[in-house]
């Protein structure tokens, strides 16, 4: 069964958040939308709402995060969740019980929701088709695959700030070959019709056949940035990398480091991203990371809205159901 069959219900619902690749506009647009709703939740009072109340999530991480990790746990209890964060390295994991054990481990504690990070590709597919119909799986980022709700934060970020994408400009720069989140961003930003999407990077960090991606190819910082209304930066990622792919980071910053001088050529209002953690002086300058353009810590805070509404999307329809049915 393809990735896409398996994330949906016969109803077309999201029932796992595996990856950004065949999901509909419509569905995208929904889950923009939803997101756009639970903003506010942050200004409450109580930051809380009941759409997953009784649910249970477990964050399995079996490699390390910041953002991610905490963003889903605070989704999860700004939803009433209840959460369970596996520590992987003090768990049964460390002396061998294999991973499908884990899960069945879990399953008998009547889990819901396994949001799961791992180094290999195909992690969270694994075992979404492995786990209890009952239980939602979602992808926190697996090997160089995919990074679906990295993705739908940044086209939150962009939509908050640029509005329709099909007048947009984008430039992803960097390392693209080894980037999730640059597979799931160029992904989206197909279905959602950006007018122009360029990749940016030394050849080799740029995957074969980019221009399938449905990316313009560049190889100078400042042509590629050119009116750009959004850039976003990518981090050098050495744990992926095989071999001596670059000379040195002082020699990659010099090259493709974003600096004021080089963004300089991109549209006067153009906004500067980042999926962190950040390189300073690697990938970009500490000027233009806590510069006026920089909407990095935005995209952070927004990680937490599009968790929610992924996570409602998969678990709190059926109590909105069991809501309705006992209205009715
Ligand atoms: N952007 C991102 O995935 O960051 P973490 O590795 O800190 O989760």
């Amino acid at each position: 069964m393809t990735t896409s069959a398996v994330q949906l219900d016969a109803e077309g619902n999201l029932r796992h958040f595996l990856t950004l690749d065949g999901l509909s506009r419509t569905l995208l647009t929904e889950m923009l939308d939803r997101t756009e709703g639970f903003l506010s939740v942050a200004r409450q009072a109580v930051k809380k709402v009941p759409l997953c109340r009784g649910k249970i999530v477990a964050n399995l991480f079996f490699e390390t995060s910041t953002r991610t990790r905490t963003t889903f746990e605070l989704a999860a209890k700004r939803l009433s969740a209840d959460v369970l964060n596996l520590n992987i390295s003090t768990s049964a994991t460390a002396k061998g019980e294999t991973l499908l054990d884990t899960l069945r481990n879990l399953e008998a504690m009547h889990v819901d929701m396994f949001v799961v990070r791992h180094a290999d590709s195909g992690a969270a597919h694994f075992i979404a088709a492995h786990a209890d119909p009952h239980v939602a799986v979602i992808n926190a980022g697996d090997g160089r695959h995919s990074h679906p709700t990295q993705g739908m934060l940044d086209m939150f970020t962009i939509r908050q700030h640029k509005g329709d994408f099909t007048h947009l400009c984008v430039a992803i720069v960097g390392d693209v070959l080894h980037s999730r989140v640059a597979r799931s961003e160029l992904s989206a930003l197909r279905t959602l019709g950006a007018g122009e999407v360029r990749i940016i990077a030394p050849r080799t960090l740029i995957p074969v056949h980019a221009e399938a991606l449905g990316a313009r190819v560049f190889h100078d910082l400042r042509e590629g940035v050119r009116d750009a209304d959004v850039v976003i930066m990518l981090r050098l990622q050495r744990e992926r990398m095989r071999g001596a792919l670059l000379p040195s980071e002082h020699e990659y910053f010099q090259l493709f480091g974003l600096t004021e001088e080089r963004l300089a050529t991109a549209k006067p209002d153009a906004i500067v991203m980042h999926p962190g953690p950040i390189n300073r002086g690697v990938e970009m300058d500490s000027q233009v990371a806590d510069g006026p353009r920089s909407v990095i810590l935005e995209q952070v805070s927004n990680g937490i809205a599009v968790r929610m509404a992924v996570m409602s999307m998969c678990i709190g329809t059926q109590n909105l159901r069991a809501a309705g049915q006992a209205d009715g």
